[in-house]
């Protein structure tokens, strides 16, 4: 998603202006192309030279610097970027930028770009806090601005509060889901349900199943990277919270059920990476079961098929899970459900399935087209599903 974008990193006087060396970096190691504005007080926090040596890219600080590859700063960053993000971005900067003044580079490039513009706010609490700060906040936002709220935290003061830079996994998410807008799943609406719940058989124990969530993580974020507002369904996981889209968190498979249900409202599409219970205990016992008896006996019962009892006029794609036979399963499990699409994946394969990086999936369309695809990273695998998803929902317009 990032490689060959070119991501203006504007930073400002902060304290938090060392974090921006670590943004930076990620957006590199990522193949985005960044170039570095620095204002003057920017440059007292951090050096050029760190963020040059960072980016491999000469680092500008002055508008009429000789000799650089641009000939009129602001305007060329401007043009070249597909996205300017400011970060940390101070409340001195945030004023500027909210009356409409460009006095500097960085604000000149702001006032000349036409790609989406992220801020980062970094500053002590009060003057975060104070209303004319969160009114300059507001006025950018409705001019289409993207914040990146300020964390609850410990400040450079020593004190506990509003103010601390977002984290910098978050800041990277919301540049990601900002140069996806425009993408080929623009405007449309994709739920995805990940992870494998968990059916309660006391207050301590469950029965679950080695689903990591990651391949439905990763469905949601290629989806978000390409301009669809995406729900995540998840079940519980020990993955960082994914950001850019909503995210519900559920348990079992009657709640997940219930949230599919309310999410695939004016949906366009959804994708049930989940590995939902077949079968939950008939009844959970309100106290811990004790270790009485010898034997223990628990009757379970059926779960709703989510997938097969899901109403609505959207794409449904599904998952199959197979240790054999796995495209006659996949296909039958396309037909006892009216899936447009399934995936199968062979989980007795290491490299592929439960817990995985990597995935290694056929897959079969509802005209029967069959396309077997090699071990990829899971992330690869969800943007080729999303590949064939954005030409059925082609197909259905
Ligand atoms: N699924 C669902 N609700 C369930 C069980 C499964 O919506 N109660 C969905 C899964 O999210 C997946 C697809 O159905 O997208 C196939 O799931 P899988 O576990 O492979 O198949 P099952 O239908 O459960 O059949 P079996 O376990 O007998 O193979």
């Amino acid at each position: 998603m990032l490689a060959n974008k070119t991501v203006v990193l504007g930073i400002t006087g902060s304290i938090a202006a060392y974090k921006a060396a670590d943004i930076a970096s990620k957006l590199n190691q990522a193949g985005a192309r960044v170039e570095v504005v620095m204002t003057e007080s920017a440059t007292k926090f951090i050096t050029p030279l760190t963020l040059r040596s960072i980016t491999g890219r000469p680092v500008v600080t002055d508008m009429f610097e000789p000799g650089s590859e641009f000939s009129i700063e602001h305007v060329a960053l401007a043009e070249a970027a597909d996205t300017v993000v400011i970060a940390p971005a101070t409340a001195c900067i945030i004023a500027k930028m909210a009356a409409g003044i460009s006095d500097d580079v960085l604000t000149c490039t702001v006032l000349a770009t036409k790609a989406p513009i992220i801020l980062a706010p970094a500053m002590n609490a009060n003057m975060f806090e104070n209303p004319i700060t969160q009114d300059n906040l507001n006025k950018l936002k409705a001019r289409g601005f993207i914040i990146v709220g300020s964390t609850h935290g410990r400040l450079a003061s020593g004190k506990i509060g509003l103010g601390r830079l977002a984290e910098i996994d978050k800041i990277i998410g919301i540049i990601q889901q900002a140069l996806g807008m425009g993408g080929d799943l623009a405007g449309k609406r994709i739920v995805v349900t990940a992870g494998g719940t968990q059916e309660p058989i006391d207050p301590v124990r469950h029965i679950g199943n080695r689903s990591s969530g990651k391949m439905g993580y990763a469905m949601a974020e290629a989806a978000r990277d390409r301009g669809a507002s995406v729900t995540l369904i998840t079940a519980p996981d020990s993955l960082p919270e994914p950001v850019g889209m909503e995210v519900v968190h559920i348990q079992t498979a009657t709640q997940m059920k219930e949230a599919v249900a309310k999410a695939v409202v004016q949906a366009d599409g959804l994708i049930m990476a989940a590995a939902v219970a077949d079968y939950q205990p008939k009844e959970v016992a309100e106290t811990k079961i004790k270790k009485e008896t010898s034997r223990l006996t628990l009757e379970l019962v059926r779960t709703a098929d989510i997938l097969s009892e899901v109403k609505g006029d959207f794409l449904k794609v599904g998952f199959a899970a197979e240790s054999q036979d796995i495209v006659a399963s996949a296909r039958q499990k396309l037909e006892n459900k009216q899936l447009d699409l399934i995936v199968a994946n062979d989980i007795t394969d290491a490299d592929s399935g439960f817990g995985a990086d990597t995935n290694k999936v056929t897959l079969i369309d509802r005209d029967g087209k069959v396309d077997s695809l090699p071990l990829l990273t899971k992330r690869e695998v969800a943007d080729k599903i999303l590949d064939k998803v954005v030409e059925l929902l082609g197909g259905r317009e």
